[in-house]
């Protein structure tokens, strides 16, 4: 194995290397926002490529030269998955950012990985479409990243998660070959769908640079409330009732807990005397025909169903300006950082029936621990994936970290869901992976790395394949 060269070495070598492929060193990188995990840009080096064939030669290079690659895309992961270190070279699919063809009758869309969500919906809404997944992060969000994380959002619990979204998909192998399968069609039964690797896969088994993807019609006429509930399955019947209404369309059916609802209302001086206290709070979103009937659809179904929901208050939003509220309300969930600096967090799935018996469970767990470890709790409730942040600073001696971790992962797998719902496993997730994921799983997996990556030349250091 040659040496591994510094980061100034590698972005000397790489200047003129390939003419699709842009160099930015350890001088322009300086003072640069390293997005959501402050080591991103540790490397020093990001090569952004603006053609397959720019990343083929690059992974070529890197292959020859011996140095591993960490892929990026819009550096909005919060698991470290794209956390990187001298001697390595960032991959972003920043400038792989063309949406190659819109087919509007089949609702599919071709685009590079380097798109965000945003710029993508941006680009389907004229033509009356959008992407069957949302999220948060839309704004910085590449597909590409998504892809790697098999990103879930807002509307999995109706359209499923990125997985289902993707038709084809075109990825760099760590070889440096081209492995395309850029089907357009959903019925494909030619043997295992290999794409699958880099579903989820986190940059560990392929570059991907092109996807071809589902997308569904706009759905523009909308109606949002925020709505008192004593617990998740008071929200899933009123959910229930939503997706089981025949003139609307359930969009979205977020929940917050009382201890992260009081303190981000508090802190973005959102009026709660509406709500009973110590309510949870469901968001519910709807479509319907037109503005007007979504609002009377929806004020009309929850007046029918307010007593048997035991429904303990609502508001509904009077303009999308107030939409938007209800909502930064739910998505601005960083707030707690500011209070309790890299406060330890949790992203987990379970049967959504069982989330009520799990929160009182975790929340007893995590008392008995000690002073502080009480825990702000929200999430996508209708597919059962909760976000969970303790109320203390970060990071954790290693005792109660991993009193903290038993307690919140405890009986997650043995009950269907996963210790891993939706942001991936990257750095931080490792000991949750080895713990939780099944060992014949785990060593299969293993076995595909070493097949596809004998040298350990992609994203190493993360999923412990
Ligand atoms: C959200 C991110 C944290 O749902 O997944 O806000
Ligand atoms: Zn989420």
């Amino acid at each position: 194995m040659p040496q591994i060269p510094t980061p100034l070495q590698i972005a000397g070598s790489l200047a003129t290397f390939h003419p699709d492929l842009r160099l930015i060193g350890p001088d322009a990188l300086a003072g640069r926002h390293p997005g959501e995990h402050e080591d991103n840009l540790g490397a020093g080096v990001v090569a952004q490529p603006a053609s397959t064939a720019a990343v083929m030669a690059l992974i070529d290079w890197c292959r020859q030269n011996g140095v591993s690659i960490v892929p990026q895309g819009g550096l909005s992961g919060l698991v470290g998955g794209g956390v990187s270190d001298a001697g390595q070279v960032i991959l972003t699919s920043i400038r792989l950012n063309r949406i190659i063809a819109v087919h509007l009758e089949e609702e599919t869309v071709e685009v590079e990985a380097g798109v965000t969500l945003e710029a993508l919906q941006a680009a389907l809404a004229p033509h009356g479409l959008t992407t069957g997944i949302d999220l948060g992060s839309r704004g910085s969000a590449t597909i590409g990243g998504m892809v790697s994380t098999n990103a879930g959002g807002i509307l999995a619990f109706r359209n499923g998660v990125m997985r289902h979204q993707i038709l084809g998909l075109e990825a760099v192998l760590p070889s440096g070959a081209l492995f395309s399968d850029m089907t357009r069609v959903v019925k494909v039964s030619a043997g295992p769908d290999l794409k699958q690797l880099f579903i989820g896969g986190e940059g560990a088994f392929g570059f991907v640079t092109k996807v071809v993807m589902k997308v569904e019609p706009l759905r523009p006429h909308r109606a949002v409330a925020l709505l008192g509930v004593a617990d998740a399955g008071r929200a899933l019947q009123v959910a229930a009732r939503l997706r089981r209404h025949g003139a609307l369309v359930l969009e979205a059916a977020e929940m917050m807990w009382p201890r992260y609802l009081r303190d981000h209302a508090a802190l973005k001086g959102f009026d709660l005397s509406w709500l009973e206290d110590d309510a949870a709070v469901l968001l519910v979103e709807i479509s319907a025909q037109s503005a007007d009937h979504a609002t009377t659809l929806l004020e009309d179904e929850l007046a029918a169903i307010w007593d048997e929901a035991d429904i303990k208050g609502a508001i509904f939003a009077q303009s999308s300006e107030q939409a938007r509220r209800f909502w930064d309300l739910r998505e601005d969930s960083g707030f707690y950082f500011s209070a309790f600096p890299q406060a330890p967090s949790f992203d987990v799935s379970l049967p959504p029936t069982l989330v009520d018996g799990y929160v009182v469970e975790i929340t007893s767990r995590l008392r008995s621990i000690g002073i502080g470890y009480d825990a702000y709790i929200y999430g996508h409730i209708a597919d059962g994936n909760l976000h969970i942040a303790l109320a203390t600073p970060g990071p954790l001696p290693s005792d109660t970290k991993q009193l903290v971790e038993d307690a919140v992962y405890h009986g997650i797998t043995a009950c269907g869901g996963s210790f891993s719902a939706e942001h991936g496993v990257g750095l931080d997730k490792r000991q949750a992976y080895l713990a939780h994921a099944d060992p014949g799983k785990q060593a299969l997996a293993r076995q595909l790395k070493s097949l596809l990556d004998p040298d350990g030349l992609f994203n190493p250091g993360k999923v412990p394949f």
